[in-house]
This record gives C-alpha cells, structure tokens and sequence, in this order.
C-alpha cells in the first residue's frame, strides 16, 4: 500500500504573457505560470518522474458564456501545443469546466441573470466544443469537473464525432460540495459571484451509495477513469469505489487539503515531509490508482529521498 511516483498528477495553472510566475497566497509553492515559464517548471517535473499532469486555465477576460475556454487559441489550447513537443512523454489532462471562464464564476452557462439554474444543453454543447478544443491541441485526456448530468456522455460522442477515440476520459465523478475548494478558486477567479454549487455538485452528506451512483453512471457513459472528490475528508468513499468498481480510480487531494498541511507546517506545528507521506499512504490504503495533488512534487522529492 505505498506511494509510487507513476501515481501522481501535478495540477498546473496556466496564464497569458510572459516571464510570469505570480506566486497563490493560500498555496505557498504554487504559482499561475505563463506558457515559457511553466516549461521551466516541467523540466523539473519531468526530472522527478512526475509522468502526468493536469491544466487549468485563466483566460484574458471572463464572460457570460466563458468564451475562451472552448477557442482552439484559447490559454490551455496554446498550453498544451507548447508543452507537447517539448515533453513528448508527459500525458497532459485538462479540466472541462467553464468556472475559471465565466463572469459570474458557475461551472455552466445559466439559464436567468441572477439565479443558478443551469441551461443544461448548451453547458453540454460547450463541454463537447472545450474537449474536441483541447484534443485537437494535443491534450492525451480530458477531465470534465463540472457534475452536469450526461458530461462523459457527451463529450464522448464529440471527441468520437471528431476522430479523437484515442483521447480518454477522467471523469469527476464523486465531487462533493466542499470548502476544500477555496484556495482553487483564489488561484483561478473563480468564486461563484452568487449562490453556491450546491445544485450541481454532491452533498457531503449524502449516502456513499449516491457516490457510487454517479460513478456507476460515468462508467456507463464512458469514462476511462474516475474520481472522488476531494480526498481526505472522503476515504469511505474511495474505499467503497475501489470495492464496487475496475476502472482506474483517482482521488483529487485539493487546493485547501494542500493549504491545511503546508500552513501547519510553515508554523512548525506538524512535521510537513512526514505527514504528506502518511496522507498519500491513506489514499493508496484506500484503494486510490491515481493522486492528483499539488503536493505531487513534493511527494515525489521524499519518495526519491531529496
Ligand atoms: C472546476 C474545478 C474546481 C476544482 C477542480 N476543478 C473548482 C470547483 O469546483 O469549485 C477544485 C480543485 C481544488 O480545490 O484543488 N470546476
């Protein structure tokens, strides 16, 4: 039940511009790179043996619809067509979401101005268009984070449609709710400017039979992977996932999971090195195939004994 380097995904933020490396307050060790200076940062990663990671993009300007998310000129597009040749070998996932896009920060296009209700079908049409975008740049798979019903479905039939049957799919397919979330979206401006997400994403009080619901119904829709998220403060339900389920299992270790543990240990209140360990040795105890953690540089530095 131990940590492997092969296991984890760094995720990334990715900005406009040049010779940019603006340090997140709530996630000291993380930064929004520019494209040059995120592949500064990957020789690093790749050095480490980190063979994955995961983009998130900030786009020039926020807007309704989330414009530049599904524009094959768009941040993470160009992202992608940089790092490629630079790092043939590095499998590059991209989050399918519109939150870090739009004005009002809703992870879908909204059906009125002030409330969040969801138009369903155009967020999926949306889905489909930033996927096809991010394979057609190059991207190895897609990660739809937004929990809007059908998402794998969809964005299947469009990469299909679009000769992409190489590009998988991880889905986020247990995604609760959460605080955890709060330094992420300090990092990507994307703070809903009203309501919540509470119409879209799981109840952390929920059964973890709902859990397994909406995985079931990923798998049936085609997803390669799936996920549970976050991690620490969901361990049951990764347990029961791995149980029920074959495909590869990821668990999303969050922004304020990181913050938690790094702000502890910048006070010299915890020993940082020894308690990541022990938290990526519960994710594996717990049956997860796949870390995504913005301690994955970290982890792979102790695993490596540096
Ligand atoms: C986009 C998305 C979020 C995260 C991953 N993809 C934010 C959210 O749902 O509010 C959170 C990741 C983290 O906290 O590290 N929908």
């Amino acid at each position: 039940m131990r940590l492997k380097t092969k296991m984890l995904v760094m995720p990334y933020f990715v900005i406009h511009g040049e010779g940019k490396r603006e340090p997140l307050a709530s996630m000291p060790g993380h930064f929004r790179f520019s494209i040059d200076e995120l592949l500064k940062e990957l020789r690093e990663t790749e050095q480490l043996g980190i063979k994955s990671i995961l983009l998130f993009g900030i786009p020039r300007a926020k807007d309704p619809c989330g414009q530049e998310a599904y524009d094959d000129a768009g941040i993470v597009p160009a992202a992608i067509r940089a790092i490629k040749p630079a790092f043939p070998k590095m499998k590059i996932i991209t989050d399918v979401c519109l939150c870090e896009y739009t004005s009002h920060g809703h992870c879908g296009i909204l059906a009125g101005a002030k409330k969040v209700k969801i138009n369903l079908v155009k967020t999926l049409e949306l889905y489909a268009r930033i996927a096809v975008a991010n394979a057609r740049a190059g991207a190895d798979e897609v990660a739809p984070s937004g929990m809007m019903k059908k998402q794998v479905a969809s964005i299947r039939r469009a990469l299909d449609k679009n000769g992409f049957h190489n590009v998988t799919i991880m889905g986020y397919s247990a995604k609760y709710a959460s605080a955890f979330y709060g330094p992420f979206r300090e990092a990507a401006g994307s703070t809903p400017a009203f309501g919540d997400r509470t119409s879209y994403q799981m109840d952390p009080a929920a059964t973890y039979q709902e859990a397994l619901k909406e995985i079931a119904a990923d798998i049936a829709e085609g997803a390669d992977t799936v996920m549970v998220k976050p991690a620490l403060a969901y361990l049951d339900v990764i347990r029961e996932a791995r149980r029920k389920f074959r495909k590869p299992l990821a668990v999303y270790n969050v922004s304020g999971e990181y913050s938690m543990l790094k702000a502890a240990a910048e006070n010299g209140w915890i020993d940082g090195d020894k308690l990541l360990m022990e938290i990526m040795t519960a994710f594996c105890r717990a049956g997860a195939d796949i870390i995504i953690s913005y301690h994955a540089k970290d982890a792979a530095r102790i695993l490596h004994g540096k």
